[in-house]
């Protein structure tokens, strides 16, 4: 059995989680919005078409934030097709995923559905066909009272209060060149300022996040942050990152190191915009928005195959079937998130439902929670507080980590990986919560964490998230295959806590305070 030593503070913390941290992302594509969180004529439907048991799901899973409308399509969109009668919204090609858009759904509808789902909307405008004229008539129509052309129209479309929205995205991946009108740094920069400009002039309470690197292995990852910043620096509260995490090579060992990529991608990132501050001699940091994070690999699809399908509607593509390994590496991904607290204030997982997604729906059928649902469920209802600054002695393995994305391949070395990847989140209430993978597929993990500082605690809630089976995975017929169950091997005396992580487990242990 393997041994790791953990010390904790109550008083040295690394910040506060921002209530956004807890995002997701909801895109025009596949099945996420038509049959998955919109139905009309499902047996669960309300009167919008909303499907009730996707929303309960929601609900569970706790997400706090919803990104829409994309992703790809949103470079390719007009707004206007997706407001007002149903009958004169135009179908329209979506080249983001060579898919019919019927416009059935849109800007207004994405608003109730969030009040529904109890969630804030973060918006993203077209800067790739369209700009600054385009985000602005949004900003307009969604955020102005009334007695303009704009916000009037959004009341005769029988939305009479503005939706308020106050977090918004300037652009998706602009730095890709599979994004409809990819744009250089400084023509994106040049453009970003401008609709920045505009869009707060329209509502001065908006915050922006600018588009930095689509992923870490982009040739242009560093210098692209640079330029757009020289660009925006002064108009926007964010810059964002991506990130997907894969198992291309069946290297379950090296996958679960992966996310520590992540803290390695979101350190050099606030390192690039703090230059950009020190530069200009600037106080403001600026925030991370790391906007598309999860794993997602098998169903990657060439713009050749898509093609090849024509321009189906709603047709079921990107619904990766999530193993237990794969809800290792997630919940590795949600611990970097978390550890960074201080800077990443806002992230989406992306997507929500079907396309990437923790939920996953038949069309016309039921609904259910796939094996990453478990760790974000955890981290989104544990995870609001102080997250503490945890000292960790942990033995370590060195392992490689290949990207085939973007235009060049690459393998990252990854050294000194602990086998405990951890957070520790102090609550309001005096309570503690432990968020706590074995990365060992092997061995035990005994692991004793020394919290300081704290009142009296006791063991509360405490989950195991595991099977004998890594590649197990949740599928219609046998929706509960992996599911967490209560973790029994933890006690806590004197203001120590001992655990037993069982190999290749994620593990969540609340303390509450008496
Ligand atoms: O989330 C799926 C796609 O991944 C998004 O549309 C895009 O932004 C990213 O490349």
């Amino acid at each position: 059995m393997r041994k790791a030593r953990v010390l904790i503070d109550r008083d040295f913390a690394i910040g506060q989680t921002d209530p956004r941290l807890f995002g997701a992302f909801v895109e025009h594509l596949g099945r996420c919005v038509y049959g998955g969180i919109y139905e009309p004529g499902h047996p669960t439907a309300d009167e919008k078409g909303f499907r009730k048991d996707v929303l309960a799901l929601v609900k569970e899973l706790g997400p706090t934030l919803i990104r829409y409308p994309g992703g790809n399509f949103v470079s390719g969109y007009n707004w206007e097709d997706g407001v007002g009668p149903l009958e004169t919204r135009p179908a329209r090609l979506d080249l983001a995923w060579f898919s019919t858009e019927p416009n059935s759904f849109g800007t207004n509808e994405f608003m109730d559905w969030c009040k529904a789902a109890a969630v804030e909307p973060m918006m993203a405008v077209n800067l790739g066909t369209r700009g600054g004229d385009a985000a602005r008539s949004l900003v307009e129509y969604c955020n102005h009272p009334g007695g303009t052309a704009w916000s009037e129209l959004r009341r005769k479309h029988g939305w009479d209060k503005p939706h308020d929205v106050k977090l918004w995205c300037l652009g998706n991946e602009v730095d890709g060149p599979w994004q409809m009108e990819h744009k250089s740094a400084a023509a994106y920069g040049a453009v970003a300022a401008e609709a920045a400009k505009m869009m707060r002039w329209v509502d001065p309470t908006i915050e922006l996040a600018a588009c930095g690197s689509s992923g870490r292995n982009m040739p242009t990852f560093g210098q692209w942050e640079d330029t757009v910043l020289e660009h925006t620096f002064d108009h926007v509260d964010y810059i964002s990152l991506h990130t997907y995490l894969n198992n291309y090579r069946q290297d379950t060992a090296s996958f679960l190191a992966s996310p520590d990529l992540m803290d390695r991608f979101i350190d050099e990132v606030v390192a690039l915009a703090d230059a950009v501050a020190a530069k200009r001699r600037s106080n403001k940091r600026l925030m991370l928005s790391f906007d598309e994070w999860n794993v997602w690999y098998r169903t990657r699809r060439s713009r050749a195959d898509r093609v090849k399908e024509g321009w189906p509607v709603a047709p079921p593509i990107l619904e990766e079937i999530y193993t237990m390994e794969d809800a290792l590496a997630f919940g590795g991904a949600c611990i970097s998130l978390l550890n960074h607290a201080d800077r990443v204030r806002v992230a989406c997982l992306a997507q929500l439902v079907n396309v990437i997604a923790p939920i996953m729906t038949e069309t016309g059928g039921g609904a259910w929670r796939q094996t990453i649902f478990f760790p974000f469920a955890h981290m989104s209802r544990y995870g609001r507080g102080r997250v503490l600054r945890a000292q960790a002695e942990s033995e370590t393995y060195d392992s490689s980590y290949y990207d085939p994305r973007g235009p060049q391949e690459q393998t990252f070395a990854v050294p000194n990986v602990p086998y405990l990847k951890l957070a520790a989140v102090a609550d309001d209430g005096g309570g503690l919560s432990l968020f706590l993978l074995n990365r060992d597929l092997k061995q035990e993990l005994e692991v004793s964490v020394e919290a300081r500082s704290f009142g009296r605690l006791t063991v509360g809630e405490r989950f195991e998230l595991r099977h004998d089976d890594l590649k197990a995975t949740n599928t219609k017929d046998a929706p509960s295959k992996v599911r967490p169950a209560p973790l029994q091997s933890v006690s806590f005396d004197g203001g120590r806590l001992q655990a037993t992580l069982k190999p290749a487990s994620w593990n969540v242990i609340h303390l509450s305070a008496n």
